[in-house]
């Protein structure tokens, strides 16, 4: 700790070929938006995001969804970068309180302590290391029988695909790991190495619609990739006549698919979904942003199901997609599908 006696020592800006940072670990100023608000407001009106932070997606459209007054009990399940708790945080004031679920511990406690210095202690927000799959869980040990509204925005935040250290990344070159939780299961590359052709095509196509599935496959299963470039050069190589914009949808997809297995989703979202009626008060409301097909599809079927049973009383029939504006200002919106429920009054 530094007293105030104690010079803090001087320490020189880091030199850059060009005139920016292009390096996710340079890029000091993105990295403290208290701190340096102009450069990090210039770098979203460029349809970025800066790095080490995550941009909310259809902020309004889950806050009409959800709708929180004073006094609720919330439960954002994947609290990422708290752009939305926040926003929930300061319309359930006073008397409610935010539970933040993420699996992830190297974001969350940055987060726990960005939500503190916004003014949120420890009587309205706590934030809990977990699984959204073990929600009821949480819920019991912290004695609270149900939540009056609860969001899930699925998939990975902006630290995470930005941060090349976590291996999510296809632009910069990072060790091939792609763990929420990197103390839990196993990295990407060595889900790789023991996975043969056969299964690894059948996932590909399963978790994201991969075309050239059979193609893949059998250049990537049951190799050693250390690193996300060589993987993406693999998969590249394994696709010799499509043109460059096919081969990135490719690459694309082929990195989702293992995402999807190395951290188990789809299993975390369907005990989700299961627990979920158990989790709400009578009354309450969920909302759930999803990213892909694979997971629209569980949370569509999921909603459909609760209603035809008189679980749900309301549903979102239809999916809710980010205004055009938001998709140009944010382009990592664009997939983006908004589906919410209405937990039944007894
Ligand atoms: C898209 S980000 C959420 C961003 C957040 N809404 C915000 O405004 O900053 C998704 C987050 O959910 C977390 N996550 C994904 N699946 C999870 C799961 N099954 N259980 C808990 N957290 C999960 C990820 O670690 C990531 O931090």
């Amino acid at each position: 700790m530094s007293d105030s006696l104690t010079p803090t020592p001087h320490k020189r800006r880091p030199r850059y070929s060009g005139k920016n940072p292009r390096r996710f670990e340079d890029k000091y100023k993105e990295h403290n938006p208290e701190r340096y608000a102009e450069t990090v407001e210039k770098v979203i009106a460029s349809g970025k995001t800066p790095a080490g932070t995550h941009r909310p997606i259809m902020v309004v459209e889950i806050l009409d969804v959800l709708a929180p007054k004073s006094g609720e009990i919330a439960v954002d399940c994947t609290l990422g970068y708290g752009g939305h708790a926040q926003e929930i945080l300061s319309r359930i004031t006073p008397g409610g309180k935010l539970l933040g679920l993420d699996a992830d511990p190297i974001e969350l406690p940055k987060t726990e302590s960005r939500l503190r210095a916004l003014g949120f202690g420890a009587e309205i927000f706590t934030a809990h290391r977990s699984n959204f799959a073990g929600l009821q869980k949480i819920l019991a040990d912290n004695e609270i029988a149900g939540a009056d509204l609860i969001l899930a925005d699925l998939g990975v935040s902006s630290m995470q695909i930005d941060n090349p250290a976590r291996g999510f990344s296809i632009k910069f070159d990072g060790p091939l790991d792609m763990r929420m939780n990197p103390q839990r299961g196993q990295p990407a590359s060595a889900f790789l190495e023991k996975i043969n052709s056969n299964a690894l095509a059948k996932l590909l196509v399963e978790y994201a619609d991969e075309p050239h599935a059979d193609k893949i496959a059998p250049e990537i299963a049951g190799k050693n990739f250390a690193t996300t470039k060589s993987l993406a050069n693999a998969i590249r190589t394994a696709l010799p006549r499509l043109n460059k914009e096919d081969c990135a949808l490719s690459v694309r997809r082929v990195f989702q698919t293992l995402r999807i297995a190395v951290n188990d989703e789809f299993s975390a979202l369907d005990s989700f979904l299961r627990n979920l009626p158990a989790c709400l008060n009578p009354g309450g409301r969920v909302a759930i942003l999803t990213f892909h097909s694979g997971e629209d599809r569980r949370v569509k079927k999921a909603f459909a199901g609760g209603h035809q049973n008189g679980i749900y009383s309301e549903i979102s029939h239809e999916v809710i997609r980010p205004t055009a504006e938001e998709q140009n200002s944010n382009p990592r919106s664009t997939s983006a599908k908004l589906r919410w429920a209405r937990r039944a009054s007894e």
